[in-house]
């Protein structure tokens, strides 16, 4: 068991170069089950999930390799349309693999998710979407069977937003008879690129990036050939990592077009950060200078639930009470009980938590959670007076590349150890 040790207080400064976006890399992945033959895909980030997610394109039958960030997949001979409980239950984003099948075989049986660390997570409305696109949906034994000879186009207007309900839709329709309006759509940049991607296939996709996304069904797509979106959370994380040390970094590779909210709300708390050549340059605040600042996360293009955990540590040393609102899931401050035990002074009350200020934090050894609540705790260790270790990074090394080989070369002093 692999555990990172970090010995805070050292300011972060240099450049620092940002993957491929893992939210945009996993639909794209089971985007390539939709044709025949073989897909490649650039940019791709060296993480956990995308292993997982090529053993499950495996398990389907695709011949999966990597070479450096470039992939490809092959989909020639496709043998099984199931997604096994043994890897969903390891990764949600199995259920990606949902739309695609019956799209293009007319058949799919994937395991439900189940609840996860941050929420009940229910995928009813990915079940509803394919219903009102004519699919027969059965459940078996924990498995949703989708059956239909061929999907039809349909209007689906989602209760609530749902970025990988909208990016299965988009792709079960892709094959639909007619047109398909999906309402109350998720706008998340990785849902643009999905539809850019799927574009590029053949497919007659509009409106991705707005509340309303139309797709013409087509009978036939080609094989993609796609490069994968800079990870605008890895992006935001390395920020709050630079404000909170004092730093100065700039991050390269990153889209800072997606990231406005994230940004508006750093430089409300007194982060300087400023767009140059080739990327953001992010300088932190004095130590004692970090303004309280609020937030609430709501869906793209609002503070990102992803965020919520990395900026609460910047909040937990201002000058002041800050209050953080998550609207998107029902368990997500996980993180906040670590980071009292470094010294963080935070009262939760429902959805709110409640963020006063203090001087500084302590090393501690705590333990992440879930990916986003480790990232964080990584933000905090690296502010802390003192050592801390990070116990169960396995969640780390699910969405972050290389992370603490890139906070190294920051001058940080983080290093990986087995115990
Ligand atoms: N929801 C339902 N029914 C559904 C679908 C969603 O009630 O059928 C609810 C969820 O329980 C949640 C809300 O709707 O309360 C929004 O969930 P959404 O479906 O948008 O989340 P997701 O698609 O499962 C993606 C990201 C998450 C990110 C969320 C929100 C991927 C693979 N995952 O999840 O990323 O937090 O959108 O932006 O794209 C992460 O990377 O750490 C991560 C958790």
């Amino acid at each position: 068991m692999y555990k990172l040790l970090v010995n805070g207080g050292k300011r972060l400064a240099g450049v620092v170069e940002i993957s491929g976006a893992k939210n945009a890399a996993l639909p794209i992945m089971t985007a390539a089950i939709l044709s025949k033959g073989v897909s490649t895909i650039y940019n791709i980030p060296d993480l956990k999930d995308i292993r997982t997610m090529s053993e499950m394109l495996r398990i389907l039958g695709a011949g999966v390799s990597i070479e450096g960030n470039s992939m490809t997949i092959n989909t020639e001979d496709l043998s099984s349309k199931e997604a096994p409980y043994e890897l969903v239950k390891t990764m949600r984003a199995s259920v990606l693999t949902l739309g695609p099948l019956v799209a293009r075989f007319g058949y799919a049986k994937v395991s439900l998710p189940g609840g996860c660390a941050i929420g009940a997570r229910p995928i009813n409305l990915h079940l509803m979407g394919l219903e009102k696109m004519g699919a027969d949906i059965s459940l078996s034994q924990g498995y949703v069977i989708a059956t239909a000879k061929r999907l039809s186009g349909a209007t689906i207007c989602f209760d609530l937003i749902t970025v990988t309900g909208t990016e299965n839709m988009m792709m079960a329709a892709v094959y639909a008879k007619g047109k398909t309006v999906l309402e109350n759509a998720a706008r998340e940049p990785e849902v643009v690129d999905l539809a850019e991607a799927l574009n590029k296939m053949g497919a007659k996709i509009s409106g991705a990036g707005t509340t309303v996304i139309e797709i013409e069904g087509v009978d036939e797509l080609r094989p993609l050939n796609h490069s994968i979106i800079p990870d605008r959370i890895e992006t935001g994380t390395f920020i709050a990592m630079a404000a909170i040390t004092g730093g100065d970094v700039l991050i390269k590779g990153c889209r800072q077009d997606h990231l406005t909210s994230v940004v508006e709300k750093f430089r409300e708390s007194g982060v300087t950060i400023t767009e140059e050549a080739g990327g953001l340059r992010v300088v932190g605040p004095k130590r004692g200078m970090i303004r309280p600042t609020d937030i609430t996360t709501t869906p793209y293009p609002g503070f990102p639930t992803d965020m919520q955990a990395q900026f609460i540590v910047l909040m937990t040393v201002a000058g002041g009470v800050s209050l953080v609102k998550e609207t998107i899931f029902e368990n997500r401050f996980m993180h906040v009980a670590e980071l009292c035990r470094m010294g963080a002074n935070i009262e939760i009350e429902e959805n709110i938590a409640m963020v006063r200020g203090v001087e500084r934090l302590f090393g501690a050894p705590v333990m992440a959670t879930d990916l986003r609540a480790s990232a964080s705790l990584v933000v905090a260790a690296l502010a802390a007076e003192g050592q801390s270790v990070i116990d169960r990074i396995y969640h780390l090394d699910r969405g972050y590349e290389k992370m603490e080989d890139k906070i190294s070369k920051l001058g940080g002093d983080i290093r990986r150890i087995k115990e």
